[in-house]
């Protein structure tokens, strides 16, 4: 059972969840150039809010994600556009590699911050990745731990050089990142404050 699980079906009533991934795709369709004959997977897709506004840009779009709930709010909202080019997986990526057909882009969107096994997801990644194969992060600077409060045990964001120093010691290339979205969320102590997320690029060969 994942975390996740129970907030599913809530997930999109909250709209500056689709705000936000308006603003990442974009910035993500700058950074990439994509071509439609280009696959994609997105790693942790939750309800696939970003793989659907990035749909028309891919041949085909996995969206892996190891919540169960949130994989059949996935399913459902494939099935009722009929976009049967984009295929919901559930699938835990620190439990075992992804070894099906290898993939020309994997985006992911404020999900690193929750894996634990960060050089092992890292170093499947570009396992999954072709030749040219790209990677794009969009997740939280470092921050004091106000984001999630006290009992999250996830990483408190990132600095991306540092997370850049992990790509390269797993063989990925060419990293460029830079600022591309501020979040605004309310904290424990009830501050609406900004939480700035990064947006990194990286070539897999
Ligand atoms: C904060 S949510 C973000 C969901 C979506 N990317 C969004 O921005 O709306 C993190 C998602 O990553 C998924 N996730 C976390 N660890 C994962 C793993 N090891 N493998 C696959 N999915 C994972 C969770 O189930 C959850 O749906």
């Amino acid at each position: 059972m994942s975390e996740f699980d129970s907030v599913a079906r809530e997930w999109d009533n909250k709209p500056d969840r689709l705000e936000r991934s308006m603003a990442i795709a974009e910035k993500i369709l700058e950074a990439i150039v994509p071509a439609p004959s280009l696959t994609a997977l997105e790693f942790g897709a939750g309800t696939g809010i970003l793989s659907l506004l990035l749909k028309d840009y891919f041949s085909e779009i996995t969206m892996m994600d190891s919540s169960q709930e949130m994989v059949k709010v996935m399913e459902e909202k494939v099935a009722n556009g009929q976009q049967y080019h984009l295929k919901p997986l559930f699938f835990d990526l620190e439990k075992a590699p992804y070894t099906r057909q290898k993939v020309d882009v994997i985006f992911t969107q404020m999900v690193m911050h929750h894996v634990h096994e960060l050089d092992l997801v890292l170093s499947r990644f570009r396992e999954m990745l072709n030749p040219d194969g790209q990677l794009a992060i969009v997740d939280l600077y470092a921050e004091d731990g106000s984001f999630h409060g006290e009992s999250f045990k996830g990483h408190l964001g990132f600095k991306p050089e540092d997370l850049s120093g992990r790509l390269k010691s797993n063989g990925f290339k060419a990293i460029q990142y830079g600022p591309c979205y501020v979040m605004q969320k309310e904290t424990a102590e009830g501050l609406v404050k900004d939480f700035p997320l990064f947006l990194l690029v990286a070539k897999g060969s």
